[in-house]
């Protein structure tokens, strides 16, 4: 095992109801002047967003509101919220909402502190230094993002997807009530349990030895997500699936399953080139390319997707051939994906084999180069290449 330091700093709030005390919380994480930042409606529509004010008002906490967050977050709105932190003397950044939510909170979060350009913090050319608080009321499991660092936002003009990420942008607290997760539709559902169990596997498959017990942790979450999404996909109002559900895309990602081991995160960057340029959901384009990746690589340490096949997916262990063994779970994983109704190919989630040359240009190859295995730009397009071909 590596050497690690673990900095999970956010007070998580779980339960039914607990959104009526946001406004305590914010309190009592210094904050007087809210922003409160949220997406396309679906917080309106389930009165999330009015039982919000309400804890707010009782608090005596002025607030300000900027609505219309979209998935893959974008930064001309992230300018505007920067505008109104200015203007408004704001000390605290409220998402209501899911990932896309956060992450554009936590660019105005950074925006607001810098005299340059936010982008800078995504183009890679500053790193932030100082950052607004940021509180969440989380409505989707899915990115993680309520326990995470990491903030990832579209260039609106030209539809490159980038990410950030400092632990200056972990969120101070975040509401996790499970039962605001009902109102998903079924592939939004769906879409979180794939970048859920993703960002696991970017973790589980790692060139660092003897590292038991984070191993068994992530399989323990995948397990979860393996037993519990087919229940929430078959009953939406399941409380207990969906109570799993969240706490696991909370573990998955706030990297208490990851420490003292390398990590990978390609099909993550291979995938942001797809939901750059198609705006599809994150989790949809996980669901093609992460199987593809997995087969690409598999050689590179067939003893380990052996044991994922044989813990994660229930497979027999073949010890004449594990290759074999290795193919069944990646083949079980894949058609997981396809049962609880998401894309499992190019076409499916409405990307174009053609446009290939284009998705390896648009990615920073540079990222690519460390992880389990170094992919050089070749080895990127015969990843797109498996995903175009998938089938189960
Ligand atoms: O905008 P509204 O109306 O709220 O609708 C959203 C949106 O259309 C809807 N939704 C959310 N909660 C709902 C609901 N609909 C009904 N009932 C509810 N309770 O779901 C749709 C998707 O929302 P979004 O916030 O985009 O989903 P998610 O949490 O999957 O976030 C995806 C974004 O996070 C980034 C992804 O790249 C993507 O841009 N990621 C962020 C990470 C991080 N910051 O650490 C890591 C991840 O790997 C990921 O890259
Ligand atoms: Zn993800």
């Amino acid at each position: 095992m590596d050497n690690f330091n673990f900095y999970s700093p956010t007070e998580f709030v779980f339960g039914r109801d607990r959104e009526n005390e946001t406004g305590a919380l914010v309190k009592k994480h210094g904050g007087s002047r809210v922003l409160i930042h949220y997406g396309g409606g679906s917080a309106v529509k389930s009165g999330l967003l009015d039982r919000v004010k309400k804890s707010l008002e009782a608090e005596g906490l002025f607030y300000t509101e900027l609505g219309g967050v979209k998935p893959n977050p974008r930064d001309t709105l992230i300018y505007e919220g920067i505008e109104i932190c200015r203007r408004d003397n704001i000390d605290f950044i409220l998402s209501v909402g899911g990932g896309s939510c956060i992450d554009s909170s936590k660019g105005i979060a950074a925006g607001a502190c810098y005299d340059g350009d936010f982008w800078d913090f995504y183009a890679k050319k500053a790193t932030v230094q100082a950052a607004l608080p940021i509180g969440t009321v989380l409505t989707i499991a899915a990115a993680g993002s309520e326990g995470s660092g990491g903030s990832v936002v579209t260039q609106e003009k030209t539809m490159l997807k980038r990410d950030t990420g400092s632990d200056l942008l972990r969120p101070r607290f975040s509401v996790l009530n499970p039962a605001l997760t009902c109102t998903l539709p079924a592939y939004q559902t769906a879409c979180g349990a794939a970048d859920i169990m993703a960002h696991v596997f970017e973790r589980y498959f790692t060139n660092t030895p003897e590292v038991e017990i984070t191993d068994r942790l992530c399989e323990a979450v995948l397990l979860t997500m393996v037993k519990e999404t087919p229940r929430v996909i078959a009953d939406p109002d399941n409380y207990e699936a969906r109570a799993n559900i969240m706490w696991a895309g909370t573990v998955a990602h706030n990297d208490i399953v990851g420490v003292g081991r390398s990590q990978d995160w390609n099909s993550h960057g291979i995938e942001h080139e797809l939901s750059g340029l198609y705006d599809c959901a994150h989790g949809a384009g996980l669901a093609v390319i992460m199987p593809a990746w997995m087969e690409f690589v598999m050689n590179h340490n067939v003893m380990r997707f052996a044991q994922m096949a044989v813990r994660v997916w229930g497979c027999q262990m073949n010890f004449e051939n594990p290759e074999l063994t290795a193919k069944e779970g990646i083949f079980r994983f894949r058609r997981f994906l396809h049962d609880i109704g998401l894309p499992i190919n190019l076409a499916e989630l409405g990307a174009k084999e053609e446009d290939i040359p284009k998705l390896v240009e648009n990615q920073n190859v540079a990222d690519r180069t460390w992880g389990f295995v170094r992919l050089s730009p070749e080895d990127i397009a015969e990843i797109y290449r498996i995903a175009a071909r998938a089938e189960v």
